[in-house]
């Protein structure tokens, strides 16, 4: 299938291509978009001027003759005139209850549609608001925490739709590195502005035949900075840094009472591999961000982490490795914490689960559990391995597909039917280890009793979910375990390494490990103070959040919580659960078998900072669906965003005081352009808070940019580098745009302090700012630093990254060591090729025209020909600078910048 795409990602292209998937059609679509307006060209060269017209043209080719209802085309109109207006509302003002509050309407309307009228039933109506209702989960938190409540049928809709196939491909086939969810916000806002824009000049005519007003002016009001926040903004630049106090960190830090009491855990790593960068940002650098963010708002939080030691896998690596499981533990907890060292990951205690406490603490729950009825023996046929000595993990048995006769089939799965197999049912079953055929044994076991403790884990869900850092993912795996009710589950093993099993009668068997696992917080909180209890029996007055990737939600939010419920001791249960999608490697899956990927302990020897590791890991963050670490895309992030933006910013503005004023901090007179610039800052502070109280890291980091943003904007509006050489007046002027430029530095690093630790500290010491705001969060854009501060010697803080670099880095890691691609290839694309092409080409063709631009001038040809050529240049390198990702108006600011200091 051919899409000839041209611009973002959108809810309409997905549609089309969503049907594509759906009604089996190869057609080529090419869009334009101007904002909301869209224009599809089919190839018979038929336009069609919406996705809904798409759909129900392919529907129709396929079925010719086909008369749609007439509720269809209603429900189609009503689609794209209300909800999607309705929608966009609700998405730009996240906060207005109004836009809420009709937007709900309008989904009641429709819920009750769909169960009652069999919309669900029409395949068109079904591509349109499957995809029309996926962002709207996503993008707003208020409708997405009431959906699966207020409109289960249209949630469990979603949630169907979206696992399907032609969904997914279709997906995957748009957009790269998770640019969907991304444009949803920009896409909304368009149609927002456009709505806005039709509905003024509505009003606007009306109003100028009694001669006032433009629509215009009216759409500037719309974001016009008010004088209420100018207002706010003065005042909390002059109250300064009065208030902000000073705070460290002492352990053992526990409960206080009246505080808000944050117990963060990273899911504990397995110890038979090495951590890769999917698993760093998947739990410890998404809870390091979150609790540092703790830190700074001074409340009271503890981060727990350590490494999940026993199981199956840490026995089958010994066996591997012909050492014990106890010393492979020892290894690989020393490699993870040497990892986690390197990329600042700040836990306050990081333990492991093979210690004593773990098991006094797992018995203890278990002793708990069977006192209060809720286990229960059941037998259970396994295969067993006469030669090795032991029990077979389904995974570790090879045999033929009772269903297809597939002879490769694994012990849990047939890879060629795809069926899931039962490892019993296996023909001629071979041990993995040692190729003799098991036999079968039965054993007896202990299963926890689900179902019984189902209302009481309802019951602390309903109330938990209330929360904002629940992710979406997170609601949904849980809901679906709920939905198709509970059953007993395994809680032993016939393992040797785990926690024993007290009970008579099992005593040669040991707890499964995701019995145990999660137990491990506990222990190792038990393992950093005497006092864990306060923590972990404390559910009143402590906040748990869970950071995880999405395969281990049911383990933390059903499982887990129900035996701490079981035990009826009152333990601190999850209160906000945030769950990672997975992260690719450029073309495919990270593999360690295949040595494809970047692996936690090779990231320091590429040369690049752990900081800027931290960086992009956390921009491509995936928190919405699967997202790819892109060599190139790294690249162009760094050289665009911290190079360009954030770190031109601050080195520029460090540098022109050091320059221009010795490095003394000069005089400050504001005007209203400078108070602007406060209040708008002082918008991205709130929005960073709101992010972060949900925990969207990914977004809050582009709050960031977007300051050193205004910044650059504010500099290259005021030109101090000009006005410095003028009047006294314009020489005071400069001066107070250099100190407001010093002092957003210093706003700058205390926000990115969560994501780049290191990088904050050498702004600081650059500044020379006294460390006691430094350590705090500031709610407002301040002066933290007065007249008359003298600042230290600046430095560049990044290092352009290049081509060559990423070639030799992107050989090193692509596994098999031959520089091709590897075989797991997932459908979705990397836009690297394509973008090297564009790159390219269009460097030749501005050599080609600077050339003749050249060749012009030297003709002395007439002056208009020669500004039309040179317009064309302008253009391509605007195309050009676009291509590499960067910001076509930087080469100019840059350019300026550097003559005007010489
Ligand atoms: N070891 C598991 C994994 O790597 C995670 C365990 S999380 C815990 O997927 F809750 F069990 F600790
Ligand atoms: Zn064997």
């Amino acid at each position: 299938m051919a899409y000839h795409v041209e611009s973002s990602v959108s809810p309409e292209l997905l549609k089309s291509v969503v049907a594509c998937k759906v009604f089996k059609k190869d057609v080529k679509i090419s869009k334009i978009s101007d904002g909301a307006v869209f224009n599809f060209t089919l190839a018979s060269g038929t336009k069609l001027f919406s996705a809904n017209a798409v759909v129900k043209y392919l529907y129709d080719t396929n079925h010719s003759g086909y008369k749609h209802q007439f509720s269809t085309l209603r429900w189609l109109e009503w689609e794209h005139n209300c909800l999607r207006n309705l929608i966009a509302a609700a998405c730009v003002n996240e906060s207005n209850a109004d836009s809420q509050n009709i937007l709900q309407t309008a989904l009641t309307t429709l819920e009750s549609a769909w169960k009652s009228d069999g919309l669900q039933k029409d395949p068109v109506l079904q591509c349109v608001f499957a995809c029309i209702l996926y962002p709207v989960f996503y993008q707003s938190s208020a409708i997405s925490a009431k959906l699966s409540k207020n409109y289960p049928s249209l949630f469990s809709f979603i949630l169907e739709h979206v696992k399907s196939s032609f969904f997914i491909a279709a997906l995957n086939e748009i957009c790269q590195n998770d640019q969907y969810v991304d444009n949803f916000k920009s896409y909304f806002s368009a149609v927002f502005k456009s709505s806005q824009k039709v509905t003024q000049s509505y009003h606007s005519s009306e109003m100028n035949s009694h001669g006032n007003n433009s629509a215009g002016e009216i759409n500037k009001e719309v974001e016009k900075i008010s004088q209420k926040e100018i207002d706010e903004a003065k005042l909390a630049w002059n109250k300064g840094t009065k208030g902000i106090k000073h705070h460290d960190r002492q352990h053992p830090i526990l409960p206080q009472p009246g505080k808000r009491n944050i117990l963060i855990t990273s899911a504990l790593p397995y110890v038979n591999n090495i951590p890769h960068l999917g698993n760093i940002i998947g739990c410890v650098l998404s809870a390091d961000v979150f609790s540092r963010y703790c830190r700074l708002r001074h409340w009271n939080s503890l981060y727990i982490c350590g490494t999940d030691e026993y199981g199956t896998a840490t026995e089958t690596k010994a066996a591997q490795e012909g050492v014990t499981p106890q010393q492979i533990c020892d290894k690989y907890n020393k490699l993870h914490c040497e990892v986690y060292d390197w990329f600042n990951i700040d836990f306050d205690y990081f333990g492991r689960t093979t210690t004593k406490k773990q098991t006094v603490i797992a018995q203890d729950i278990f002793w708990h559990l069977h006192r209060n009825g809720y286990l229960q023996p059941q037998i259970v046929e396994q295969l067993y391995c006469a030669q090795c000595n032991r029990f077979l993990a389904d995974r570790f048995v090879e045999g033929t597909c009772p269903l297809c006769t597939y002879e490769d089939a694994r012990g849990d799965q047939c890879d060629k039917c795809g069926k899931l197999i039962n490892a019993v049912e296996l023909k001629n079953p071979k041990c993995k280890m040692c190729s003799a055929p098991p036999e079968v044994r039965s054993s007896q076991h202990l299963f926890v009793d689900l179902p019984k403790l189902e209302p009481k884990l309802r019951e602390h869900l309903k109330k938990s979910f209330e929360n904002v850092g629940w992710t979406a993912n997170a609601k949904m795996i849980t809901e679906s375990w709920l939905r198709d009710g509970l059953k007993p589950r395994c809680i032993t093993r016939d393992l040797k390494w785990g926690t024993p099993v007290p009970l008579e009668g099992y005593t040669d068997k040991v707890f499964y490990v995701w019995f145990d696992a999660p137990i491990g917080y506990i222990s190792i909180t038990a393992n950093y103070t005497k006092d864990w209890e306060k923590w972990w029996k404390n559910p009143e007055n402590v906040e748990l959040y869970n950071f995880m990737a999405k395969d281990n939600v049911p383990f933390h939010s059903v499982i887990f919580p129900s035996c701490l419920m079981g035990t009826s001791d009152k333990y601190t249960l999850v209160s906000n659960l945030n769950a990672t999608e997975y992260l690719n490697y450029e073309d495919g899956k990270f593999s360690k078998s295949r040595g494809v990927g970047v692996f936690g302990n090779h990231a320091k020897d590429t040369g690049i900072d752990a900081d800027i590791w931290r960086f992009y890991l956390l921009y491509v963050r995936p928190e919405s669906q699967d997202t790819v670490f892109s060599w190139n895309d790294f690249m162009l992030k760094n050289n665009s965003e911290l190079l360009n933006n954030l770190g031109n910013f601050i080195n520029r503005s460090l540098k022109f005081t050091t320059g221009a004023f010795n490095g003394i901090l000069p005089k400050v007179v504001l005007n209203d352009r400078d108070y602007e610039l406060m209040a708008e800052v002082n918008r991205e502070i709130d929005e960073y808070i709101a992010d972060m109280d949900r925990i969207r890291l990914r977004e809050n980091l582009r709050k960031i940019l977007n300051i050193s943003r205004l910044g650059n904007q504010y500099f290259q509006e005021n030109q101090p580098w000009k006005l410095v050489k003028g009047n006294e007046t314009d020489k005071e002027r400069a001066g107070t745009v250099t100190s407001v430029g010093v002092n957003l530095s210093c706003l700058l690093s205390i926000l990115l302090e969560p994501y780049m630790p290191a990088t904050s500290r050498i702004i600081w010491e650059q500044m020379n700012a006294p460390a006691y705001f430094t350590t705090t969060f500031p709610q407002r854009f301040v002066q933290f630093l007065p007249e008359g501060h003298k600042l230290n010697k600046p430095s560049p803080l990044f290092r352009k990254l290049d081509e060559a670099e990423m070639d030799s880095l992107k050989k090193r890691f692509c596994g098999e060591g031959t520089g091709q691609q590897n075989k797991e290839k997932l459908p979705t694309q990397n836009n690297s090729v394509k973008t090297d092409v564009n790159v390219s080409e269009l460097e030749k063709k501005v050599t080609e025209q600077g050339n003749s631009v050249r060749e012009m001038k030297s003709k002395k040809l007439e002056k208009a020909v020669i500004d039309k050529a040179v317009q064309d240049l302008l253009g391509l390198k605007r195309q050009l600078a676009l291509a590499k990702g960067e910001d076509p108006n930087a080469g100019k600011i840059g350019g300026k910048k550097n003559k005007k200091k010489k």
